[in-house]
């Protein structure tokens, strides 16, 4: 393939204080596919998808050791510009977060401030990312309501579309069909293999069904250590470690 990876994770380790929640971690998170992080609660599935948007280090008393590489950049330097790193990821959360303003300025909240300011422009990204994430045809006529009027299903396509429109190059989700009822998690999995061929795409789930319908690629943590990682098929159905083995015959959870 040969294509450039452009999330990189070298001997990373992170601490919450004196808890250490990721121990020495290294992987290459394929490009322009879907990789999910698996394992029990509290193994460090979401402090490590944060870590990849410098969403961590927000936090008092967290300490970062190691390397991630976005794009070749060390994104811990001290001289990366978070904004810029932000804007080349868009996120998904376990409960969607609309914007407290319309369906329309939730989309056109990137886009704006990154200049765009043209009526026309905008209109045409509006429309473009609520078709990609197929809710146009249920919003198109009250694109100036609230959003937090929609349901939570349409508010987690929503925040789909707000993702998109900053013409990310990864999206990071952290479960996020957790929330939503079976038909609305069905439409953002759906939209996900849909759009999987243009963003390189990280899941964290603890719904291994979930992982096996839409994963390539598998990250096994286990107690803050990377036990196993590689194609789905390989890790669903010839798992090296023990411990991935009973993980994924649900003897533990
Ligand atoms: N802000 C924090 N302060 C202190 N400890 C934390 C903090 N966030 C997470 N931890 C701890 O770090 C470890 C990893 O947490 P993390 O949230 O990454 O796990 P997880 O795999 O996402 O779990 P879950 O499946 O329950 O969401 C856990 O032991 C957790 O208690
Ligand atoms: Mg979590």
């Amino acid at each position: 393939m040969g294509s450039k990876t452009h999330i990189s994770v070298k001997n990373l380790s992170i601490w919450y204080g004196r808890h250490q929640a990721l121990n020495n971690i290294s992987i290459d998170i394929p490009d322009k596919k879907i990789t999910a992080i698996i394992g029990p609660s509290g193994c460090g599935k979401t402090t490590l998808l944060k870590s990849f948007n410098r969403l961590i280090d927000l936090q008092d008393g967290v300490s970062v050791g190691g390397r991630v590489l976005v794009d070749g950049e060390d994104i811990y330097a001290p001289e990366i510009e978070v904004t810029r790193l932000r804007k080349k990821m868009g996120l998904l959360f376990q409960r969607p977060q609309v914007l407290p303003m319309s369906i329309y300025d939730n989309v056109a909240y990137g886009p704006r401030i990154h200049g765009i300011k043209d009526k026309k422009k905008l209109d045409g990204i509006v429309e473009r990312y609520l078709k990609e994430s197929s809710l146009w045809t249920e919003v198109k006529s009250r694109l100036h309501s609230s959003a937090s009027k929609l349901s939570i299903g349409q508010q987690q396509r929503l925040c789909l579309a707000r993702g998109l429109a900053i013409e990310p190059e990864a999206i990071l989700g952290d479960e996020p069909t957790s929330a939503l009822d079976p038909v609305s998690a069905e439409r953002i999995e759906q939209r996900l293999l849909d759009i999987k061929n243009q963003y390189t795409i990280v899941l964290v789930t603890h719904i291994l069904r979930q992982a096996r319908r839409l994963a390539d690629y598998i990250v096994f943590l286990y107690l803050g250590n990377l036990i196993e990682h590689g194609p789905a098929e390989k890790i669903f159905n010839d798992p090296q470690d023990t411990r991935t083995q009973a993980y994924i015959n649900g003897r533990f959870s």
